[in-house]
């Protein structure tokens, strides 16, 4: 069976002393319970990884980085790579968020070198895509989907892709407020299932975790979740309170 995922994206925000606060918080109300039920994963920014992950390994959650670098290693100032990550404990990183994407313009060809890297270096990909909102309106959101998939991700070789994490994001739901209704999340997460089945094989397609991100709360993400192609979230703006991401995780 595949893997329920519940992911805190913090983005950049918090202090130091504001982020170990939150993950002593994260830490305390996680039950044993919560964590049988899905896989929990703290993304901060990467200068609290070290810290976020002594704390994650003594009570059952893993992190995840925001982002790496697509070079090894070298002259590449303000960089961070994924033996870097690795070497400190972390198991997950996030590659080709929208905000990342618009940005800092990164293109799916060097996404496609960044999860080259993570994989190298054992870190699972939490591979993003999604449309923007002009897009949906054109109706073009599954081609767009199809697209950064093909170009990212459908190189990798079966043995490669059974690795990767998806996160389905619409641009228009992050951070907006306005979340994809639970059946435009199904119809995208189904959609995205079928691509990997047609690339892949259906026991691939079938074992993909594929989370959605896009203004998920603790009000909408009971539903969200209750679709069957919907393994869990990508939760921004509310994984920064405690109690609101474990309202999320409890959902599953
Ligand atoms: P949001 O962000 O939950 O604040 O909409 C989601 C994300 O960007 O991963």
């Amino acid at each position: 069976m595949r893997k329920k995922i519940v992911a805190g994206n913090w983005k950049m925000n918090k202090t130091f002393s504001e982020a170990e606060m939150l993950l002593e918080e994260i830490a305390e109300l996680l039950t044993d319970d919560l964590l049988s039920k899905a896989t929990v994963v703290v993304c901060p920014p990467s200068l609290y990884l070290e810290l976020a992950d002594d704390i994650a390994a003594e009570n059952g959650f893993y992190t995840g980085a925001q982002n790496l670098s697509d070079k090894e290693s070298g002259a590449y100032t303000g960089e961070i790579s994924a033996a870097m990550i690795k070497s400190i404990g972390v198991d997950y990183v996030i590659i080709g968020h929208s905000e990342r994407r618009t940005y800092y313009h990164e293109t799916d060809e060097l996404l496609k070198e960044k999860v080259l890297q993570a994989l190298k270096h054992e870190l699972t990909p939490v591979f993003c895509c999604g449309e923007v909102l002009d897009q949906r309106n054109q109706s073009i959101h599954f081609d767009v989907v199809k697209k950064q998939l093909e170009i990212a991700l459908f190189d990798l070789s079966p043995e490669e892709f059974s690795k990767i994490v998806i996160a389905y994001e619409p641009v228009w739901a992050i951070g907006t407020g306005v979340n994809a209704t639970p059946a435009q999340a199904q119809e995208m997460h189904t959609y995205i299932r079928k691509l990997i089945a047609d690339r892949y094989n259906k026991e691939i397609a079938d074992e993909t975790t594929i989370l959605y991100g896009g203004s998920c709360n603790e009000k909408n993400a009971p539903e969200l979740f209750s679709q069957p192609d919907v393994d869990g979230g990508l939760i921004g703006g509310a994984s920064l309170k405690a109690e609101s991401f474990i309202g999320i995780i409890k959902a599953i």
